[in-house]
């Protein structure tokens, strides 16, 4: 037994010297994983998002009081918080959205009669006004062009005006338009009794929507002294819904910022920031698991819209059912067909249901599909989903050929993994990209 130690001992020595010590092949040392990890790192261009923007502590009280007031909803019933709730990590919880009208918060919220389930899962806030995207929205219908102006998704019937601050808020101007986001039924009286004035306005004039809006929010005993003091000297009737929104965009900026998870440490020098087991799961992700092809740039996304044969469930779009097309639905080229933005992955194990429908109610789950995608689809298992989602999941033969037929050739060879492997993969993602601070920070946002 001595002896055995002593031998032990030995080779660790020797092991920290010239790793000569093992007979079977050597498994790299920590220190060359980590100079794989850099090399592999760098060539994905994966490094911490730059610091968001100062703003003034008005601008920033102002942006929280928008973020959380429920007169951006025609109903005073919803704000941005219901459905992007600080509690769930700005998420709703839930695989698909429900908005004004729902009853209840979290993945408690309930739907009532005469709505809508929303055709996409509540995507969390993490980075999106980061201005690092060029678009947002699942099928990236909010788009920044060169200029630095804004275009509105493909249903629009008017273009967005000037003075727009950011994508984020762009996005922003899009949900109040959307009856069974914010706006509500014509006719409809809001939960205080008052009429709803915004959802009497004709469908297609979202200008009017905005301006009404802007009227209720400077006509707030509450909301009507915080904008007097984030825009000094400024009349508070000569905003317009877009200047307000710019202290959402500076608000969400600052908040829902995360650069500060243990990959971001490593990525900034610090060799001792993952554990063993993140490690070789990061560089997995960088190399033989393949997720860098997509998810790759400071957001660990890349800008662009792939379909990874997620299956069908729900309602789909109004104007697709019972499918959701993804960015078909903006470019109408048939081969866009069911691809979906890449999901920015900074907090990820804390954001789901995952995928654009929240299809996947594990993160083990998520990333296994996108192993193999067409064994994941035949495979899967619709009893993860809420009761109430269970009968609409699409998964005949007919529609899983319909979905695979624009699959992205990225994902259409299996990657095979050991059990191990998969574990470092999950542990990557868990451990690794989990900022800690950022999470406690926007648990702390409130209603002010
Ligand atoms: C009814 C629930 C609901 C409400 C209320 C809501 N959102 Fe969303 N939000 C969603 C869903 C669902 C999506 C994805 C929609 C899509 O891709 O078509 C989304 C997408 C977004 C995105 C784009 C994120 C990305 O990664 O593409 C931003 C930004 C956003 N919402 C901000 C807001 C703000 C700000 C408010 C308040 C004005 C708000 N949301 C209100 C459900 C909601
Ligand atoms: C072909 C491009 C591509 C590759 C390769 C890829 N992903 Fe993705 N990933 C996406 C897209 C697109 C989405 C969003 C899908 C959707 O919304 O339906 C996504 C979503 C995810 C999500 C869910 C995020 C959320 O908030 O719902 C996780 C987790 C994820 N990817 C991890 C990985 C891992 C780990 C790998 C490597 C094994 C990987 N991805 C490889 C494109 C890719």
């Amino acid at each position: 037994m001595l002896r055995h130690f002593a031998t032990r001992s030995t080779c660790a020595l020797l092991l920290l010297l010239s790793a000569a010590c093992n007979d079977e092949p050597t498994a790299p040392s920590r220190d060359e994983l980590i100079a794989q990890l850099r090399t592999a790192a760098a060539a994905a261009a994966l490094a911490p998002p730059p610091p968001p923007a100062t703003a003034s502590p008005e601008a920033l009280a102002l942006g929280q009081a928008l973020f959380t007031s429920k007169l951006l909803s025609g109903n005073r019933d919803t704000s941005c918080a219901t459905c992007h709730d600080p509690l769930f990590a700005t998420t709703d919880a839930l695989s698909l959205s429900i908005g004004t009208g729902g009853v209840g918060r979290g993945p408690n919220r309930q739907l009532t009669p005469l709505r809508r389930l929303q055709a996409r899962n509540a995507p969390d806030l993490f980075l999106r006004a980061s201005n690092l995207q060029t678009a947002l929205l699942r099928d990236g219908g909010v788009t920044r062009l060169e200029e630095g102006t804004f275009t509105p998704p493909e249903e629009a019937e008017q273009p967005y005006r000037e003075g727009i601050a950011g994508l984020f808020s762009a996005v922003a101007l899009f949900h109040v338009t959307q009856r069974f986001d914010m706006r509500g039924n014509a006719g409809e009286n809001a939960i205080d009794g008052t009429p709803n004035e915004i959802a009497a306005i004709d469908e297609d004039d979202w200008h009017s929507m905005w301006d009404a809006l802007a009227v209720r929010l400077v006509s707030d005993a509450q909301m009507r002294p915080l904008i007097v003091a984030a825009f000094p000297g400024e009349a508070p009737e000569s905003l317009s819904l877009e200047r307000l929104f710019s202290a959402l965009e500076a608000f969400a900026a600052q908040a829902f910022d995360s650069r500060e998870t243990p990959f971001d440490s490593f990525l900034e020098g610090d060799d001792s920031a993952l554990s063993d087991q993140a490690l070789r799961g990061a560089l997995l992700f960088s190399t033989a698991a393949g997720c860098t092809s997509c998810h790759n740039g400071p957001l660990l996304a890349d800008n662009a819209f792939h379909n990874l044969g997620v299956p069908f469930i729900g309602l789909g779009q109004e104007y697709e059912e019972p499918y959701d097309f993804g960015r078909a639905s903006q470019t109408e080229r048939t081969t866009d067909r069911y691809a979906f933005a890449t999901a920015p992955l900074r907090n990820t194990a804390t954001t789901g249901p995952w995928m654009h429908n929240g299809a996947y109610t594990t993160l083990e789950a998520a990333v296994r599909h996108h192993l193999d995608p067409r064994d994941a689809l035949l495979r899967y298992d619709w009893q993860q989903l809420d009761p109430l989602l269970q009968s609409t999941w699409h998964g005949a033969p007919i529609d899983n050929a319909r979905l695979l037929s624009t699959l992205d050739p990225l994902v259409a060879t299996p990657v095979t993994l050991t059990d191990r492997d998969f574990d470092d993969l999950i542990a990557f993602l868990r451990e690794g990209l989990t900022d800690a601070d950022a999470l406690d920070r926007v648990a702390t946002i409130q209603a002010p």
